[in-house]
């Protein structure tokens, strides 16, 4: 790919990306603060000596995207614009439309508002709200909450408590009581810290029958009709889950915490974990950013390095300074930051996929359609003409939307039958968000066979 083909893509870099920090919240940055450009206090901006080396990547990162700002403009604001709409969904993306909602996500939490439990990654679990129980006899002292589900329904009948209905905590540790159920309330605690000062406040009670399951370390309320609005609310208050994605890990406990953007640290962030798919060596769950859109490109990927490496501070306003790609790090070796370099190849990545899903189909003497994704040779066969749609070849390396497969994939209106995987029983199918999205990178990225 030609590294002078700087384009702009990526807004899209937030789709999926659920849970931010992005509408103002009392806790955590919002997206809402105003961009000040010129730093309070110091009206200069930072000087930076420009980067002098002969590497051309650096050089055109270095012309294109001189400051955060104009990276902000080139690479995560323009092509919002031609799809209105998701940028601007502040509530379930990170707002990345502004430069302040940008400069937002330097230190703020990841996940904060995860459409799907799953897709929490244990390094964006922070300190979970605590709960005491008080009432009938008993008094415990303050747990901490791993996580909470509401299950609408009817109390009573054969259920074990355990899986009815009713509000269901989850604790870290048990409540130490012999009882197996009491009347009484449960008292939700958010630490918070003001002027230096550690508060614990209790920002939410709920009154009910508590049945204590799990050898303590599960408790269920019964809800009345007459109090599903109040669980409702109580819900809507957003309860800080210590184990927000229920795999029995406490991130903020047991594994570094991570956010959008660690000045300093970009490796570390979880908006580029998000694009490489890994972070310390660990998968991070959810599809790959951007997902429906160009990956980014080396001198991209390098001026986002680059910018998040030499952060200062949280301040809006180092947005405003150059990007020092004399002191970056990774100026040394730009093309590492190829996304590719991360394994969306045919060989690491894509021909797994393919057996895995399409196997059983598309193999053997007589594969369906014609098409065998299985046996020797089959990277060559993806380059041919497709047999429903001839006009279009089954893989059209940079180009998805050209691409039959592909479009097969995503169940385009103009593909002939059904969409793929093919199922059988349902008449539909699909990939998961994940891979789809490597198979899209991988295309679009010049569908290459080997590393
Ligand atoms: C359960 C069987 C089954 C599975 C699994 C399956 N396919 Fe298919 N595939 C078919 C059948 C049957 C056809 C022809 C009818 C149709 O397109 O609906 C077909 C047609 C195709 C075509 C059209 C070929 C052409 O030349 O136009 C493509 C491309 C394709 N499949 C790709 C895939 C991919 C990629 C996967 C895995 C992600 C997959 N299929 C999984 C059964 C399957």
């Amino acid at each position: 790919m030609s590294t002078s083909a700087v384009r702009s893509k990526a807004c899209y870099l937030a789709l999926g990306l659920v849970g931010v920090a992005c509408r103002g919240g009392a806790n955590y940055p919002s997206g809402e603060l105003e961009f000040d450009p010129t730093r309070p206090g110091a009206d200069e901006p930072r000087e930076v000596a420009p980067y002098d080396g002969d590497d051309e990547i650096v050089l055109e990162a270095q012309a294109h995207f001189r400051t955060g700002l104009e990276f902000h403009t080139e690479v995560i604001w323009r092509t919002c614009t031609p799809f209105d709409g998701v940028c601007h969904n502040s509530k379930e993306y990170p707002d990345l439309r502004t430069p302040a909602s940008f400069a937002a996500t330097f230190g703020a939490p990841c996940n904060v508002q995860p459409g799907d439990f799953t897709s929490v990654y244990d390094g964006c679990e922070r300190p979970g709200d605590r709960v005491h129980f008080d009432g009938g006899g008993l008094e415990s002292a303050d747990i901490e909450i791993a996580y909470v589900e509401y299950r609408p329904g009817e109390s009573g009948g054969d259920t074990a408590p355990a899986d009815g209905p009713g509000l269901h905590i989850h604790l870290a540790h048990p409540v130490a009581t012999d009882r197996d159920e009491f009347w009484g309330s449960a008292n939700f605690v958010r630490r918070f810290v003001a002027d230096g000062d550690v508060h614990d406040t209790v920002f939410e009670s709920f009154r009910s029958t508590w049945r204590i399951v799990d050898d303590g370390r599960h408790v269920v309320a019964e809800v009345a009709e007459y109090q599903v609005d109040r669980v409702q609310a109580l819900l809507e208050v957003g309860i800080v889950e210590g184990d927000a994605n229920r795999n029995g890990v406490f991130g903020a406990r047991e594994t570094d915490p991570v956010s959008l953007l660690e000045p300093g640290a970009p490796e570390h962030s979880y908006l580029i974990a998000r694009m490489r798919g890994e972070l310390d060596g660990h998968d991070v769950p959810g599809s790959r950013m951007p997902l429906a859109n160009q990956p980014f490109t080396v001198p991209e990927m390098l001026a986002f390095f680059c910018l998040v490496e030499g952060f200062e501070g949280l301040s809006s306003a180092a947005l405003a300074d150059p990007i020092d790609y004399r002191n970056c790090s990774y100026a040394d070796d730009p093309e590492s930051l190829n996304l590719l370099g991360d394994g969306v190849t045919w060989e690491k990545r894509i021909r797994k996929i393919f057996e895995f899903n399409c196997g059983g189909c598309h193999s053997g003497a007589q594969p369906q359609a014609g098409l065998d994704l299985v046996s020797e040779g089959v990277y060559e066969r993806l380059f041919v003409a497709s047999q429903q749609s001839p006009e279009l070849q089954l893989i059209e390396p940079g180009d998805a939307e050209a691409s039959y497969l592909y479009l097969k994939l995503i169940n385009d209106p103009a593909i002939t039958g059904n969409p793929m995987p093919f199922n059988p029983l349902t008449g539909d199918g699909r990939l998961t968000e994940g891979e789809l999205g490597d198979v899209l990178t991988w295309i679009e990225n010049g569908a290459i066979e080997d590393e």
